[in-house]
């Protein structure tokens, strides 16, 4: 099994939407049963929280389900079990590999970073600026790029 981690800082806005997003283009695929997905975030205010309903609302109008997902932090053991830690912004992935330190054979990188002719590489943080469907968009690009990196990757 292929493991990708999402990565924010709250776990309740960005990650969780990638999570789900993801997740349900791997079962359109057909790819559940060779890669799946989970979420985390750097910071613990959230820890066992619903995604927040900005998230909420979007992923419901775009018929994805969120049903199930719950706030956790990040933990070393997460660099153990996943081979994809995909951060949301530059912060997200410097805590990320502060965490990690150079003993770790996952792969940490950005979302957006392999989206070409993106306007940014930063997926910025609707807990702050409202705009939910904004972060879908870029959530949608982002999973559609890491998923044909992956396949590639693997030779799926
Ligand atoms: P997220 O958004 O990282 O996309 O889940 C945030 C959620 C909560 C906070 C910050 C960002 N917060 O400071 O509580």
């Amino acid at each position: 099994m292929i493991k990708v981690l999402f990565v924010c800082l709250g776990n309740i806005c960005r990650s969780p939407m990638a999570e789900a997003v993801f997740n349900d283009m791997l079962k359109k695929t057909g790819l559940s049963d060779q890669i799946q997905a989970d979420s985390a975030g750097t910071g613990n205010w959230h820890i066992g929280k619903p995604p927040h309903e900005g998230t909420r609302t979007l992923l419901a109008e775009k018929k994805i389900s969120c049903e199930g997902l719950y706030a956790r932090q990040i933990s070393k053991k997460d660099l153990e079990e996943f081979d994809y830690l995909i951060a949301m912004d530059a912060e997200n992935a410097g805590n990320i590999r502060n965490l990690a330190g150079n003993q770790h054979k996952a792969v940490i990188r950005r979302l957006l970073d392999d989206v070409n002719d993106c306007h940014t590489e930063d997926v910025p943080d609707p807990y702050y600026t409202g705009n939910f469907e904004e972060v879908y968009e870029l959530v949608a690009e982002g999973c559609r790029q890491l998923l044909t990196d992956i396949k590639k990757e693997h030779n799926l």
